[in-house]
């Protein structure tokens, strides 16, 4: 049982990171051996960069671009779990998240009327996601939109996607610092102490459950 989790945040120590390792904790607690990586921490990489190589037939849907994303669409390819963790950045996932998701999906993707995927996508997925934007705003309306797109292009070439939020996230240690009237920082601390442990516990759960979800099919 193999479990591949991957920040896509910039920040390695905070709150899209904290919650990746804690679904990686948890799968590794239901026994699987977790593969971690941090984005931003990997060798230079790209986009798709429209090469096709992954169309030609010797490759079968494996995008044949080696660079730094390589040892993680490799690291998903040999999964049985994916934990995958973005903060939202303009209304998106991070520009990283972004870069390795064209990879990702469109190496699966075959162009044949016939037969839509190269591979089944079965592999289980928990997508997290972290905003300033408080939970209740994903709803309806752009959040919710962007969100749906992502769980489906995950669900359609990884495997079954649950997406997890963790909104109105603590952003810096120490907000006078900053020009930032638009926050409450007390608010934010408070949040960050009493409900960001739940929502860790929760990631904890998730994991677990994601690592035990191949011996229930
Ligand atoms: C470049 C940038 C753009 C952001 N844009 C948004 C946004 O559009 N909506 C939002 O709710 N939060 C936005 N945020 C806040 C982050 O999503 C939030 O602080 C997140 O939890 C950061 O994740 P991290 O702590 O793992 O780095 C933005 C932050 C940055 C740095």
């Amino acid at each position: 049982m193999k479990v591949t989790a991957i920040n896509t945040s910039p920040r390695t120590n905070w709150n899209t990171a904290a919650l990746v390792k804690e679904a990686a904790k948890g799968a590794q607690s239901a026994g699987a051996e977790v593969r971690y990586f941090d984005l931003y921490r990997q060798e230079r990489f790209t986009g798709c960069v429209s090469c096709f190589g992954c169309k030609l037939a010797p490759n079968e849907g494996r995008c044949v671009c080696r660079d730094g994303l390589a040892p993680i669409l490799q690291a998903i390819r040999e999964a049985d779990g994916v934990i995958i963790g973005t903060p939202n950045y303009l209304g998106q996932p991070s520009a990283g998240f972004h870069a390795l998701y064209e990879r990702l999906v469109f190496q699966n993707i075959t162009y044949q009327r016939e037969k839509w995927n190269y591979h089944d996508a079965n592999t289980p997925t928990l997508f997290i996601m972290t905003s300033n934007m408080p939970e209740e705003g994903y709803r309806q309306g752009a959040y919710a939109q962007m969100l749906e797109t992502y769980k489906q292009g995950l669900s359609g070439s990884v495997g079954p996607t649950e997406v997890f939020l963790s909104g109105n996230t603590l952003q810096v240690e120490d907000y006078s610092r900053y020009h930032w009237t638009m926050f409450d920082p007390a608010a934010k601390r408070e949040r960050h102490e009493t409900v960001f442990p739940e929502e860790l516990k929760r990631a904890f759960q998730l994991g677990a459950g994601l690592a035990g979800w191949r011996q229930t099919v």
